[in-house]
């Protein structure tokens, strides 16, 4: 389908009193508008415009951070200097695109959970040409501040009033609210956009007086009615976005769960769209599962953890844990109170456990990092075993240096290992040590001032005391 998509998202968001464009507040950690564009896509729109404005830099640098590097996602953006009115973005996008042909679906940025199936049906109404424009609209348990629909005796639109210029009559009883979000015939709409006036309440230039317009250029428009209002909910203050956010994570976690993942408990489960989760891992509480985030089957996720971007391997644990762009592979137990940061990879069976910190590294199959230790820039071979409380000394003020370890070492407690330094396979360290020199396969490394021993001692200094 050779379909347009009109996004706005040039408007100020007052309501949410914020600092930044309300299109760039994320919703289970995905920019509002990024679910906009992405419904768009999904429904197999060929032409992405975007419409900005207010935090027009902003917005432009989120899109180009999210699609930028994407060959199947194009997204051009528009920018609208002057906020007159939702009819005037679109004029300014038709005018700087020229599109004027093919079904243009145009979008409020602030809709974030339309349904991509939703989209392709209002393009197609007006693809196979049967009428001008399509409207999507339902009847929202509190109407207001949305535009009302006035509806003939056929129950085709006439014409769409804003709740600022209804009288109470209208307000109380046009209950048909329009939900932000068009299809229209590209050439009716460039040929007729420029009709669309100001005279109003809110003195702007309103997109649904369209529907009149076209009504009386003999055109048909029909209304799409939704039945599931809360697809077409708008976000307009930081109450609305909490609510939004809601929705979509039950959303998704009834998706999940419906593919054989149990969540323990749904109403402190938060997953963003787009990750996977494979059938009989278990998700407990206050679980946060991010980004561009994979888990794999019977693992068990939580409770208090948080994944962004990362990739767990079947039959994996994570546990109070925080991971960043970590691939934790098959069979491994993370937690409790891990924070697994950009780069770490843990393979197969390794173990990394309570307090533990590991930064781009590599922590070798079957190897372990058990109790309160930071693993910074290393290569760590198979069956190692980290004593407790062992760092890898990796920053020395000004460079990040590497520290390599072989295969079936052994890392006392309280070691120091200052990096750029090497230790080979089969090593012994003794506890406590700072290991500065590189140590030779099969060897110990000890590093430690001899014991001294005072006998007496404390009897004496009782005396003296
Ligand atoms: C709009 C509709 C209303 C509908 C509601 C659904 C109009 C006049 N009214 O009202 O009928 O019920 O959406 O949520 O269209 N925008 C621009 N440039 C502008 C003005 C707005 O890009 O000059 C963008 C905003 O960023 C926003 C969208 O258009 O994403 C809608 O604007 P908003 O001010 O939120 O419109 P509503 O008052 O909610
Ligand atoms: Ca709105």
């Amino acid at each position: 389908m050779e379909a347009t998509a009109i996004i706005l998202a040039a408007g100020e968001g007052t309501r949410m009193k914020s600092n930044h464009a309300k299109v760039s507040h994320e919703i289970l950690g995905k920019p509002m508008i990024c679910w906009v564009v992405d419904a768009a896509l999904a429904a197999g729109v060929t032409r992405v415009v975007v419409v900005i404005g207010s935090h027009a830099d902003e917005v432009r640098t989120l899109l180009e951070a999210s699609y930028g590097t994407r060959e199947d996602a194009h997204i051009e953006c528009v920018e609208q200097t002057e906020r007159l009115g939702t009819g005037h973005a679109v004029r300014v996008a038709l005018d700087a695109t020229g599109i004027d042909a093919g079904p243009v679906v145009v979008l409020n940025g602030d809709l974030p959970l339309i349904q991509p199936q939703t989209v392709e049906q209002f393009a197609q109404s007006v693809a196979d040409g049967s009428c001008a424009a399509s409207i999507l609209t339902c009847t929202p348990p509190d109407p207001f501040g949305y535009g009302r629909l006035e509806l003939d005796e056929h129950g085709d639109v006439v014409r769409n009033i804003e709740q600022k210029d209804c009288t109470p009559e209208q307000a109380a009883t046009l209950l048909e609210c329009n939900m932000g979000c068009y299809a229209f015939d590209g050439a009716q709409l460039a040929a007729h956009i420029g009709e669309v006036g100001c005279d109003n309440a809110q003195g702007e230039y309103y997109l649904p007086d369209m529907i009149e317009i076209l009504r009386s250029a003999g055109q048909t428009v029909r209304i799409c009615h939704l039945d599931d209002y809360r697809e077409a909910l708008g976000v307009n203050s930081r109450a609305q976005l909490a609510q939004i956010t809601a929705i979509a994570r039950d959303r998704e976690n009834e998706r999940h769960m419906a593919e054989g993942v149990t969540i323990i408990d749904p109403t402190s489960t938060w997953i963003a769209p787009g990750v996977t989760i494979g059938r009989d891992t278990v998700v407990w509480p206050l679980t946060f599962l991010l980004g561009d985030t994979h888990v794999g089957e019977g693992c068990v996720v939580g409770p208090n953890t948080r994944l962004t971007d990362c990739r767990v391997g079947d039959g994996s644990s994570v546990e109070e844990t925080v991971g960043i762009q970590a691939v934790i592979e098959r069979e491994v137990s993370v937690g409790p109170r891990a924070y697994l940061r950009p780069g770490a990879h843990i393979l197969d069976h390794a173990h990394v456990g309570t307090h533990v910190e590991i930064k781009n590294s590599t922590i070798g199959e079957g190897s372990k990092v058990p109790h309160l230790s930071y693993i910074g820039d290393t290569q760590m071979g198979a069956g190692v075993n980290i004593g407790a409380g062992s760092i890898t000394c990796n920053y020395d003020g000004k460079h990040k240096n590497a520290t390599v370890i072989g295969d079936r070492t052994f890392i006392g407690s309280d070691t120091m290992m200052v990096a750029p330094v090497h230790i080979g396979s089969d090593v012994i360290t003794g506890a406590g040590g700072t290991i500065t020199k590189d140590v030779p396969d099969g060897a110990l490394a000890l590093e430690r001032t001899e014991q001294h021993i005072v006998e007496g001692y404390t009897e004496r200094r009782r005396a003296r005391l």
